[in-house]
């Protein structure tokens, strides 16, 4: 017998791997799927148990009253859906990233979650890849000696890579807060794209710590070349005092070590690996409060205050220093402050995504 029942809204691609993973985990029942596309809905349905399907989100999450409101929809649609999640009773709410496209909206996300207390995730979910935890078990084994500094880089844009850049260097610095961060930003192609973003931003960030981050995300970030998938060509890692370590989305991770030499392994991004760790542990977290999911909504917080401040520095100049104290329109920012120059493209085959 499931424990808790759910709730899905969005039918694309996400949708379906939450669904997917959602009836097959014996902890949930998917008991309704929304989509406004009707097609997607009946496609969706014979594979996850043939829940109830619906057109209008409100109206279904009204009468299902779902333990778990999941809704996967394009970056657009966020507040309203949170807003959904809270007023039909569910107890826990997971969406994806990015959590939202303004500060504006992300601190009313927060307040709202805030206060009616619902516990929230947010589908940073290539953590689960053996490649990601074991550059993570390498940092946390102290084999690094001290971390100094912390990277990632994807030729994909911010609105799709940028949170999972922030979010995976976080975990490996143990989600120590940012003080500030600086950043700049090119290329005008992709603010008027639902993932809306500038085409390419580079940023550090200055951690408490005094670990170092740096981001290099879109147009002008370097090749993997180890990653013939161009949306895989990811690097991200972490160097310390005695060694470095990373991984590439695509394809495996290395690190030298003082004590180890050098090593190296598999590894590749795979969504039917990453789901059923990623919602086993919503289960562990509604069974037992103590149990906190990993991709909590506080840490997507805090990698998405860090990519809003990138955008207001380059907006605006200088530094942003964090946290945020009130919300704002960074795209609008960005529309209005990005040259319309030619982008620089560091890989040729970037271009079908970047045209001149
Ligand atoms: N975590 C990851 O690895 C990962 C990977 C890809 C995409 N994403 C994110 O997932 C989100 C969804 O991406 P996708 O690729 O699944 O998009 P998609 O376009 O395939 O699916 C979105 C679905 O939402 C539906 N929809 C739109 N408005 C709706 C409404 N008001 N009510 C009900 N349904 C509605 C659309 O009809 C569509 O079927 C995006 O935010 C994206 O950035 C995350």
């Amino acid at each position: 017998m499931a424990t808790y029942s759910v709730l899905i809204v969005g039918m694309g691609k996400r949708g379906v791997h939450h669904a997917t993973a959602f009836h097959a985990n014996p902890k949930f029942q998917v008991a309704g799927i929304c989509d406004i596309d009707q097609k997607r809905l009946d496609d969706a349905a014979p594979k996850i148990g043939n829940p109830e399907k619906s057109l209008d989100a409100t109206a279904l999450a009204k009468k299902l009253k779902p333990d778990v409101f999941c809704f996967c929809t394009l970056p657009n649609l966020r507040l309203d859906f949170v807003k959904l999640g809270i007023e039909s009773g569910a107890k826990l709410i997971a969406f994806e990233k990015p959590v939202a496209m303004s500060s504006n909206e992300g601190l009313q996300i927060r307040q709202a979650l805030d206060k009616a207390g619902t516990k929230a995730v947010v589908s940073h979910q290539h953590r689960y890849g053996e490649h990601y935890k074991k550059v993570k078990e390498i940092v946390a084994s102290a084999a690094l000696g001290r971390v100094h500094t912390v990277y990632g880089t994807a030729t994909g844009w911010a609105a799709h890579m940028l949170s999972h850049l922030i979010d995976y260097t976080c975990w490996f610095n143990n989600y120590e807060p940012a003080e500030w961060v600086m950043a700049q930003a090119a290329g005008r192609g992709k603010l008027a794209d639902l993932h809306t973003s500038p085409d390419y931003l580079a940023g550090v960030v200055h951690f408490k710590n005094g670990v170092r981050g740096i981001y290099d995300c879109g147009a002008g970030a370097p090749d993997v070349p180890e990653v013939p998938y161009w949306w895989r060509k990811c690097r991200i890692g972490a160097h310390g005092s005695e060694g470095f370590a990373e991984l590439m989305t695509g394809g495996g991770w290395r690190a030298i070590t003082k004590s180890g030499g050098y090593q190296e392994g598999p590894g590749g991004m795979d969504y039917n690996f990453d789901m059923p760790p990623y919602v086993q542990q919503m289960a562990d977290w509604l069974d037992d409060d103590k149990k906190v999911h990993p991709c909590c909504f506080a840490h997507a917080y805090q990698g998405f205050e860090i990519m809003s401040a990138f955008y207001r520095s380059a907006g605006e100049g200088g530094q942003i220093a964090l946290p945020l104290t009130s919300g704002t329109d960074e795209i609008a920012l960005l529309k209005e402050k990005i040259p319309a120059k030619k982008i620089l493209l560091t890989l040729p085959d970037s271009v079908k995504e970047y045209p001149a």
